[in-house]
């Protein structure tokens, strides 16, 4: 039992008292285990369970579960939707031609993708043929990115697509396209929703009130913001 208490007091979380037959090593299991916010006192440990992780069908599919990439403590958390082919074959974030956009993205204002910035997605698991992870899907990995956040504990989260806000906050309706570059507060935390780069991929002019520069726009908010926040620390 004291293991036990000591397993849900990780620093500035509400953590929640784990149900009584609770079993943190069947998580990996089934989507129907919980996982009580403060489950984890390590990225490591989560790490290991994602690795293992057969909660939802793209298990069956994946080459390897994409985790993260970038600074464990940074200020910065990226959150895009799920895996690529490129992703599901290297075991890394964003390192396809999305990735390569938006590493181009952060070092136009020179955020340091290494160092200011913690990278991962809503699902961990490539869906197969690149599809929209389903809520099922994203519901049974949800766990998983509130206790990244909750660890790597960022004072900005930038979620990438409509998916990725629907991951995060599922009670926010509006669509992407009305709701970037604005702040939204989510749990004590700033979150700004950002246009996901395969979509400035897929359109590419520069142009005024277009995909690209509306990033532009975005981004050197977000450059902004860390700045204050980093006058203010
Ligand atoms: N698109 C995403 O949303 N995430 C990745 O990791 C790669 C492409």
């Amino acid at each position: 039992m004291a293991e036990q208490i000591d397993l849900f007091s990780a620093s500035g979380v509400e953590a929640t008292p784990p149900p009584a037959d609770f079993d943190i090593d069947k998580i990996p299991t089934s989507a129907k285990v919980p996982i009580p916010p403060g489950t984890y006192t390590s990225l490591d440990t989560l790490a290991g369970h994602c690795k293992g992780c057969q909660r939802c069908e793209l298990a069956e599919t994946r080459t390897n579960v994409v985790v993260s990439r970038g600074s464990r403590t940074a200020p910065i958390m990226i959150i895009g939707e799920g895996p690529g082919q490129q992703e599901d074959e290297q075991g890394l974030p964003f390192v396809g031609r999305s990735g390569q956009l938006l590493e181009k993205i952060l070092g136009s204002v020179r955020i340091d993708s290494e160092k200011d910035v913690y990278i991962c997605n809503i699902v961990k698991c490539r869906p197969p043929e690149n599809r929209n992870p389903t809520t099922a899907e994203i519901n049974a990995c949800r766990p998983y990115i509130l206790e990244q956040i909750r660890l790597v504990d960022p004072k900005l989260i930038l979620l990438t697509g409509a998916t990725s806000v629907k991951g995060i906050i599922p009670s926010e309706k509006r669509g992407i396209t009305k709701i970037r570059g604005q702040w939204i507060e989510w749990e004590g935390r700033l979150c700004m929703p950002i246009l996901h780069p395969a979509y400035l991929l897929r359109n590419p002019s520069r142009e005024p009130g277009k995909p690209k520069w509306l990033m532009w726009q975005d981004i050197q908010a977000v450059k902004t913001k860390l700045d204050e926040i980093r006058a203010e620390s």
